[in-house]
């Protein structure tokens, strides 16, 4: 496995590779990431996992400062999934002048959700996933269904920008209690990583009381938002939205639900297709 810091040495990496399976992550990378990179493998010639802590997808107030840097552990369990290529650019490397041109994607996608949480968070996720396909050539991305309106974002900017890139979405690891794997879990403390099961639970109840025919929907969601609450969490949302564009379903529509809550100072995601 080649560890590359540098654009000029990833381009003549490249140039002997017609078809790179790309995995972009921001490193401290766990079995989630890793399964990304397993499923890549097979659908190009050459595998690349990217690792970078982007700076314009966090808030003022979030933890770009403190969010884990693992390099070293990361590239021991790349090269052990047989990925090829690990590129970990600094930010002088990819952010060499201030970012100006930006991807904005579509506020009724980018500000509902975690967009409305998060302010801009969509802008910068668009701008960076488009400059690292672009320095990686990739043909084929793969992402986790755990950042499901980050998935959908991104599908929507390759479509409407016409880029010759299959993505290929992948579902979410889960750890034995069924929580979402994610970087950020190394933030809580022992009580919390038991208490966390919590969110993955509210979530099942909620699919469940959905396929045994529940549609008052808004009674249901205000009931996880409810139980969550009660538990000491501070929910940012917990909904029934349409898979397709993440609105609020009507009658047939394929379903996902999708919650965020803070759990102490932890803000965690997860979401369940119904
Ligand atoms: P990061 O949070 O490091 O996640 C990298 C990829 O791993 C994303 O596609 C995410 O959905 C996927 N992933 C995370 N946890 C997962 C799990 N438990 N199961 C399966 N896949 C999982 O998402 C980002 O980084 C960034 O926003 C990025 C796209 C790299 C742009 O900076």
């Amino acid at each position: 496995m080649k560890l590359i810091h540098t654009l000029a040495q990833l381009q003549s990496t490249l140039s002997v590779y017609r078809h790179p399976a790309v995995v972009p992550t921001m490193g401290n990378l766990h079995a989630g990431h890793i399964a990304l990179v397993h499923a890549a493998k097979p659908l190009g010639d050459v595998t690349v996992a990217t690792i970078f802590v982007n700076r314009l997808q966090f808030g003022p107030k979030e933890d770009f400062a403190t969010y884990p840097r693992t390099l070293e552990a990361d590239c021991a369990q790349l090269d052990a999934a047989g990925c090829d290529i690990v590129f970990a650019p600094s930010e002088k490397e990819l952010y060499p002048e201030a970012q100006s041109f930006l991807i904005q994607p579509p506020p009724e996608l980018a500000d509902i959700l975690e967009g409305e949480f998060r302010p801009g968070f969509f802008t910068g996720v668009a701008t960076i996933v488009m400059k690292l396909l672009s320095c990686t050539q990739a043909r084929t991305a793969v992402f986790g269904k755990k950042d499901y309106q980050q998935l959908m974002v991104i599908r929507q900017m390759v479509k409407q920008f016409n880029m010759p890139i299959d993505i290929v979405g992948l579902d979410t690891l889960r750890a034995e209690d069924g929580l979402a794997m994610s970087s950020r879990n190394g933030y809580l403390s022992a009580t919390e990583r038991k208490e966390a099961v919590l969110l993955s639970h509210t979530l099942q109840t909620l699919a469940d009381s959905i396929r045994g025919g529940r549609s008052n929907y808004a009674e249901l969601e205000a009931e996880a938002m409810a139980l969550l609450s009660l538990a000491g969490w501070k929910p940012d949302y917990v909904v029934a939205r349409r898979r397709a564009d993440l609105q609020v379903p009507q009658t047939g529509d394929a379903l996902v639900v999708l919650a965020a809550a803070k759990l102490g100072t932890t803000r965690l995601i997860d979401n369940l297709e119904v």
